[in-house]
C-alpha cells in the first residue's frame, strides 16, 4: 500500500480524470479562481487564491502546495473542469480530508460525484488511508449531496470555523 503524497496520483475513471496541472491550464484554472460562485462557500486561502499570477501558482502546486495539499485538475475529455484537492494529511491517523469546485459551466452533470468516487476509490484501494474527511457550509446543499451520495456521513453539525471570511463559518463535518 502506497502512502498518500508518496506520489502525485494520476486517477482515470470512465469520463473523468485526475491529473497534475500543467502550464497550458492557465486559462481555465483563471477562470476558476476569478469566480465569487464557485469560492461563496470554501475558505478564503485555498492554495490557488494565494498568488495573483495563476502562471506561478501552477509552478509552486507541486512543491510549496504540496507541503500542505495535493491539488489535482478534474479533466472531462482533456478538458479542465475544476480542481480536487487531498488536504490535512494526518499519517499517523491514516487521515485525509477532500475538497473539490469546478467551473459553472459544469455544475450539474455529476463531474463532483464522480470525481469524488475515484478520490475515494484511490485513497481505499491503493494507499493506506482508514479515515477521509470533508467539510461543508451549511448553506451549500450541491456539496452535501455530493457527499451524501460517496456514503459520507455528516458527524458535526453547525460547527463554527474560521474560514477566513469577516464572520466565522458554519461548517458541517462529515466522514467516510
Ligand atoms: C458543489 C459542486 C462541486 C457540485 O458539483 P456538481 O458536479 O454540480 O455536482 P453533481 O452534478 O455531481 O451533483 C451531485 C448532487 O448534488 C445535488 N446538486 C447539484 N447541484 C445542486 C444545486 N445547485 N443545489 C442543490 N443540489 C444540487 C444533486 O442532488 C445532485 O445529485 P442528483 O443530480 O443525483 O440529484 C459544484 O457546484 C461546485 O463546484 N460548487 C462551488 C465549489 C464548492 O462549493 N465546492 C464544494 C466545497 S465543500
Amino acid at each position: 500500500m502506497k502512502k498518500l503524497f508518496s506520489e502525485i496520483p494520476y486517477i482515470r475513471g470512465s469520463r473523468i480524470v485526475l491529473k497534475k496541472l500543467t502550464e497550458a491550464d492557465a486559462d481555465a484554472l483563471r477562470e476558476l479562481v476569478s469566480s465569487d460562485n464557485v469560492y461563496r462557500y470554501l475558505p478564503t486561502f485555498l492554495f490557488e487564491r494565494r498568488y495573483d499570477d495563476v502562471g506561478y501558482v501552477i509552478e509552486r502546486l507541486y512543491d510549496e502546495c504540496l507541503k500542505e495539499s495535493i491539488i489535482l485538475g478534474v479533466f472531462m475529455n482533456g478538458t479542465f473542469c475544476g480542481l480536487a484537492e487531498f488536504y490535512v494529511f494526518r499519517d499517523e491517523f491514516h487521515k485525509i480530508s477532500v475538497g473539490y469546485r469546478l467551473l459553472e459551466r459544469f455544475w450539474g452533470m455529476g463531474i463532483a460525484t464522480e470525481t469524488l468516487s475515484l478520490m475515494i476509490n484511490y485513497l481505499y484501494k491503493e494507499t493506506d488511508t482508514e479515515i477521509i474527511t470533508a467539510s461543508t457550509m451549511v448553506e451549500n446543499t450541491a456539496s452535501a449531496n455530493v457527499l451524501r451520495k460517496n456514503g459520507f456521513d455528516l458527524v458535526v453539525q453547525g460547527s463554527s470555523e474560521d474560514w477566513g471570511f469577516e464572520q466565522p463559518s458554519t461548517v458541517d463535518k462529515w466522514i467516510r
